[in-house]
């Protein structure tokens, strides 16, 4: 059936009757977003190349080097390997989201008093795990978070500067949470 011959609510089929494109409404950093996208997108590019949000970084594509990790509904995922469609209803947040009342999020400035980067392109899914990581309470020693970051790779070799910053946004965490 093409389009606007009656198609299912949140579907443009193409003219073979294949979904061209589909509805996904969901919160990102907080606002309600609509985007009407190929099904075939993944939640990196929608946020990326739709919304604008290039904090989320695109490194292997594939699921190797957690570069675009972000939040779904509190939870760390894989943003190239997530398809936006399977979003709908879901809550993501990105580095651009995490600061809150105009300030840095904790994770943020334990990583500048750390030094925890050099160039920076691995960092916001750096941050982004290391948030989910203390949330989960797996922040207990440095050989914790060593394992529970491996999905992060940083090819600037700065993983002892990571490694402090979230024992310090831990401790942070333990003294007056933000
Ligand atoms: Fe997603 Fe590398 S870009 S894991
Ligand atoms: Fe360069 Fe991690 S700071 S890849």
């Amino acid at each position: 059936m093409g389009c606007g011959g009656g198609s299912a609510p949140g579907v443009h089929p193409d003219d073979r009757g294949v979904p061209a494109e589909v509805r996904l409404r969901l919160r990102v950093n907080g606002v309600p977003r609509e985007l009407w996208l190929d099904p075939r997108v993944t939640l990196l590019d929608a946020l990326r190349e739709r919304l604008g949000l290039s904090g989320t970084k695109k490194g292997c594509d594939q699921g190797a080097c957690g570069a675009c990790t972000v939040l779904a509904d509190g939870r760390r995922v894989l943003s190239c390997l997530m398809l936006a469609a399977t979003c709908e209803g879901r809550d993501i947040t990105t580095i651009e989201g995490l600061g809150q009342d105009g300030g840095l999020h904790r994770v943020q400035r334990a990583f500048i008093a750390c030094d925890a980067f050099q160039c920076g392109f691995c960092t916001p899914g750096q941050i982004l795990s290391a948030v989910a990581l203390l949330a989960e309470g797996r922040a207990g020693s440095d050989d914790q978070i060593r394992e529970f970051m491996s999905g992060n790779i940083c090819r600037c070799g700065a993983y002892p500067n990571i490694v402090a910053a979230i024992r310090m946004a831990a401790g942070d965490l333990g003294r007056a949470p933000v």
